[in-house]
């Protein structure tokens, strides 16, 4: 979808006058305000109801415009940034002295990334600065990928949502940290490891030394309705057994139905990862406004193309768990 000039202007003059603007990225939409006004910052986080402290990702067009932002663009992080932006990879670097500590949550590192989406990088390049943006959804629920998920997770709290259709990709970016001489995964995204491995060797897993996002909580970051993993041998059985006790039941699935029952709401994926994942959360989304007892989803296939749409699944079927001390970046906010 092509940016509307008129409204792309809108949006930078209320960027400028400290109001919020949530806008398409190839990701999710994003909940934009002007990073470099923490009073804009700080309405981000009232509107989402997300706990200060998380930080955020700056959104830039480049390579050029991220420098004001970081300390400097460790080798690694340039080659990166060289082979995947504008895309949905995000970069943390050591910060820049100025940033104010609303965006980074305090920490001494900064997110940042260079989106793809045509309406986000008419934005960026009107509006010249850096945009801070979280994923545009309440905190804690399921990032939105299309505009009108968007209104529905904010209403009133933003001032304007650009349209940009449905988001390619569908999930969030792959974050990666450039921190003291290694390349580190915090985040699973549409770009794999083997994609960033091939631009600069050895990319390991977080450790406790790698930033954490405060308040990391592997529950969050799911629809309403319980939902649960379940094998594909499993499956059938599961669902009959719903079936059979009365419950209404959604069934998100790569395979086709099995079976038709007025009490069951069947959404056939496929086996195609990205397709999956440019579709999951709307999916998700369509299916907890069900009023089912249970969604249950049929476990993906195993292989690295599938790893970022497990991991959100996992998630989403953690609802209700004590929180995770060991997940590097939560993807709740
Ligand atoms: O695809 C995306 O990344 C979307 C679009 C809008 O760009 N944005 C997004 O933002 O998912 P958000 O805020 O929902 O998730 C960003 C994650 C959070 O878990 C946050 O804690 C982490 O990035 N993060 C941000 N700055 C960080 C830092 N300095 N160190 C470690 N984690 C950081
Ligand atoms: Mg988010």
């Amino acid at each position: 979808m092509l940016p509307d000039p008129a409204r792309i202007e809108e949006a930078v003059e209320l960027l400028r006058a400290g109001e919020l603007v949530a806008f398409p990225t190839e990701t999710v939409y994003g909940l934009g305000a002007d990073a470099s006004n923490p009073w804009a910052v700080a309405k981000i986080f009232a509107a989402k109801g997300r706990p200060a402290g998380h930080p955020l990702i700056v959104h830039v067009s480049g390579i050029e415009a991220a420098r004001p932002w970081v300390a400097g663009f460790p080798d690694a992080a340039k080659r990166l940034a060289e082979a995947f932006w504008p895309g949905p990879l995000t970069l943390v670097l050591p910060k820049a002295a100025a940033v104010s500590p609303s965006v980074t949550g305090g920490q001494d590192s900064i997110a940042v990334r260079a989106p793809a989406h045509p309406v986000a990088r008419a934005l960026l390049a009107a509006f010249g600065g850096g945009i801070a943006a979280p994923s545009a959804n309440r905190y804690g629920r399921i990032s939105p990928t299309r505009a009108a998920d968007v209104r529905e997770e904010l209403g009133n709290r933003v001032a304007l949502v650009l349209e940009g259709g449905d988001c390619e990709v569908g999930l969030e970016s792959t974050i990666v940290a450039c921190l003291g001489g290694g390349v580190r995964l915090l985040r699973r995204g549409a770009i794999s490891r083997s994609q960033l491995q091939d631009v600069v060797g050895k990319v390991a897993d977080a450790d406790a030394r790698s930033p954490r996002a405060p308040g990391s909580d592997r529950s969050h970051y799911a629809p309403g309705t319980p939902l649960s993993i379940i094998a594909p041998g499993k499956l059938q059985a599961e669902v009959e057994n719903s079936l059979a006790a009365g419950e209404r039941l959604a069934v998100l699935a790569c395979s086709d139905a099995p079976r038709q029952s007025p009490l069951l709401t069947w959404r056939c994926l496929g086996f195609e990862p990205f397709e999956y994942g440019h579709s999951l959360y709307a999916a998700l989304r369509d299916l907890d406004r069900l009023g089912a007892a249970r969604i249950l989803v049929e476990c993906v296939p195993d292989g690295e193309d599938w790893e970022a749409i497990a991991d959100r699944l996992a998630r989403a079927a953690a609802r209700g768990e004590t929180p995770a001390a060991e997940d590097a970046v939560t993807d709740a906010t």
